[in-house]
C-alpha cells in the first residue's frame, strides 16, 4: 500500500464501483498516509475502466481532490465485460485507439443500463430525493448504428499521418483516422475512410488550427433513419485556391469533386445523397465567426420523420444547421413517454422548444401550443415544420425563457396553460425560469433532462414551489454505448408552497 497520497505515474490497484460524472468508471482507494498514517479516501476516476471491473490504474492528474487514471491491466473483469466490436475503442495510448465516441462499449448492453439507473439514482440520493423513484432505464431495441448525425474532423493522426474520423476523448490536436464506426449507418462508416484515401490521393491539405492553414476542416454526414434520404456537408478553409498533387487548383473546383466522391461512394454502399453542401469557415480575428454556406447538389434540406404512438408519422426538413434528435428511434419512445405524462391537457407550453420536436409531436393531439426557444433559426426551423405538417395550432417564440414568460404576463394563452414541457440544456433551469414556472403554476410540468444532477437540483427547486413528483423518473437512452441518460419526470402541483430559487450548481 502506498504511505502517501497517489502521485502522477504511479500504479494503483482498485475496484470500480460506479459511473464518474464524465462516464470514466471510478472507484476509490483508501490508503494510510503521512507520519501519523491517517486512514485517507481518494476517489480515482479510470478512463474506459468499467464498472464492476478490478484494474492496475497509471495515475494521470490530480484535480479538486478527484484523481484521473487509465487503465494499465484489467485484473479482474467485471460481469458484464465483453470484447468492444469497435477497433478503435481502448487507450489513446495504443495506435489508432482511444475514440471519443463511446465510453461504454465494453459492457454489455443490460449492464450499461444498470450503471446508468445508478448513476440517476445517485443524483437523486445527493440532493435528498428517492433513489426508489428511479425506473429501470428504457433502453433501445437495437443499440448500434442509431445515430442519424456525425461530424468527421480532418487532421493528422497520432503519427502526423493524414486522417479523418474523430477525436479522441479529451484532444482535439489529434485525430483517429476511422476504418469503421458502429453507432452510425453502415453507409456513413463505409464513406469515411474512402474519403479520406481521395483526399490524401489528391495531395489536399487539412486544416491546421496552431497557425491557422490548411483547407480540409470537417466532413458532416446526417441521414433519416426513415427515409433514404443523406445530407453530407464539407467545411473548409476560406482559401480560394488549394495545393494538389497536380498543381494549385480552385477551391471550389476540388469542394465540389470532393463531394461528388462522397456522393458516389455512398451509391456504392448502398445509399443516397440528397443534399450537398460546401461551407466556408471563416475566421477574422475581432470578427464574429462565419460559416459561408454553398447548395452544392440535391436539395436544401434532408427529411426525416418522427412515428407517433398513434402510428402517424411527422415529417421534418433539417437543413444543416439545424438540431435534430440524433437517434431518431429512441425519440420516439421519449416522445411516447411525454405524451403519456400530459394526460387530457388542452394548452401546452413546450420551453427550450429546440427545432420544435416535442411541440409539434405534441401539437396533434392538444387544442395549442406554445413554443419558447432562444435560438431564431431553430425557431424558423420549427415555424416551416409546423406547415409542413399541416399544424396551425403551435405558437412559436422566440427569446430567453425567462425572459419572453416575464414579457407574455398577459398574453390571453397563459392562463389556459394546463401542462408545461420543458427540455432544458445541461445547465438545467435558470432561476428565472423557476420563478415564472411557479407563476404560471400549471397542474402539471412533464420534465425532460439531459442531465441527472441539474434534474435533480430543479425537481428540489419546483417541490419548494409546490410541485411534488408523479409516478416514476423514467430514464430513456437514447445514447447508448456513452454514458449519456435521458430523464423523463411529471411533476404535479400540490399546493401554493413559497417559491425558493432554484440554486445554481
Ligand atoms: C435539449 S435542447 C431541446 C431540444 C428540443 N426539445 C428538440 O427536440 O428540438 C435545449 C434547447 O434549449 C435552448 N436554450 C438554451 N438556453 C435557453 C434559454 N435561456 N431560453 C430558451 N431556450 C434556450 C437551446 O438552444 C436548445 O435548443
Amino acid at each position: 500500500m502506498l504511505p502517501h497520497a497517489p502521485r502522477h505515474g504511479e500504479r494503483v490497484e482498485l475496484d470500480i464501483e460506479r459511473l464518474g460524472a464524465a462516464g470514466e468508471g471510478e472507484g476509490a482507494l483508501v490508503l494510510r498516509v503521512g507520519p501519523e498514517r491517517a486512514l485517507k479516501r481518494y476517489v480515482v476516476a479510470v478512463r474506459k475502466a468499467m464498472v464492476g471491473d478490478r484494474v492496475r490504474a497509471i495515475i494521470e492528474s490530480r484535480r479538486r481532490g478527484r484523481y484521473t487514471a487509465r487503465v494499465d491491466e484489467v485484473l479482474r473483469p467485471a460481469a458484464g465485460r465483453v470484447a468492444p466490436r469497435c477497433p478503435h475503442f481502448g487507450a489513446r495510448e495504443e495506435p489508432g485507439r482511444g475514440c471519443g465516441g463511446c465510453t461504454l462499449q465494453a459492457l454489455d448492453y443490460p449492464a450499461q443500463l444498470t450503471v446508468k439507473r445508478d448513476l440517476v439514482q445517485r443524483a437523486m440520493a445527493n440532493r435528498g430525493l428517492d433513489p426508489a423513484l428511479v425506473a429501470p432505464v428504457r433502453g433501445a431495441e437495437d443499440p448500434w448504428r442509431y445515430r442519424n448525425k456525425m461530424e468527421f474532423t480532418f487532421g493528422d493522426d497520432r503519427e502526423r499521418r493524414f486522417a479523418l474520423g474523430l477525436f479522441p476523448t479529451g484532444w482535439h490536436n489529434e485525430v483517429i483516422a476511422l476504418t469503421t464506426c458502429h453507432l452510425v449507418s453502415t453507409v456513413t462508416a463505409g464513406v469515411v475512410p474512402r474519403v479520406r484515401d481521395w483526399a490524401e490521393a489528391r495531395g489536399l491539405s487539412t486544416y491546421r488550427p496552431r497557425d491557422d492553414r490548411g483547407f480540409l476542416r470537417q466532413l458532416t454526414i446526417r441521414e433519416g433513419k426513415r427515409t433514404d434520404e443523406r445530407l453530407v456537408e464539407l467545411v473548409t478553409s476560406p482559401d480560394v485556391a488549394v495545393e494538389t498533387v497536380s498543381g494549385p487548383r480552385q477551391a471550389e473546383e476540388v469542394a465540389r469533386e470532393l463531394l461528388t466522391a462522397v456522393a458516389g461512394f455512398a451509391e456504392e454502399l448502398g445509399g443516397r445523397v440528397s443534399s450537398a453542401w460546401w461551407t466556408r469557415h471563416v475566421a477574422i480575428a475581432g470578427q464574429a465567426t462565419r460559416l459561408e454556406s454553398t447548395l452544392v447538389a440535391g436539395t436544401p434540406v434532408f427529411n426525416d420523420e418522427l412515428l407517433l404512438p398513434d402510428g402517424s408519422a411527422l415529417r421534418f426538413g433539417i437543413h444543416p444547421r439545424a438540431f435534430f434528435q440524433p437517434n431518431p428511434r429512441q425519440a420516439e419512445v421519449l416522445v411516447a413517454e411525454v405524451l403519456a405524462r400530459l394526460g387530457a391537457a388542452r394548452t401546452v407550453l413546450d420551453l427550450y422548444c429546440g427545432t420544435g420536436t416535442l411541440a409539434l409531436c405534441v401539437a396533434r393531439s392538444v387544442d395549442h401550443v406554445v413554443g419558447v426557444e432562444i435560438v431564431a433559426d431553430a425557431i424558423d426551423n420549427a415555424v416551416a415544420n409546423a406547415r409542413a405538417n399541416g399544424l396551425d395550432n403551435v405558437t412559436f417564440l422566440v427569446g430567453d425563457v425567462g425572459e419572453v414568460l416575464r414579457e407574455h404576463a398577459d398574453a390571453p394563452w397563459r392562463a389556459e396553460v394546463d401542462a408545461v414541457v420543458v427540455d432544458p440544456p445541461r445547465a438545467g433551469l435558470m432561476p428565472k425560469a423557476v420563478e415564472q414556472l411557479a407563476a404560471i403554476a400549471p397542474p402539471r410540468i412533464v420534465y425532460v433532462s439531459c442531465s441527472p444532477a441539474s434534474l435533480a437540483r430543479d425537481i428540489v427547486a419546483l417541490r419548494a414551489a409546490g410541485y411534488e413528483v408523479e409516478g416514476a423518473i423514467q430514464p430513456v437512452d437514447l445514447f447508448p454505448h456513452t454514458f449519456h441518460v435521458e430523464n423523463v419526470v411529471t411533476l404535479r402541483r400540490t399546493s401554493d408552497a413559497a417559491l425558493i430559487p432554484a440554486s445554481e450548481g
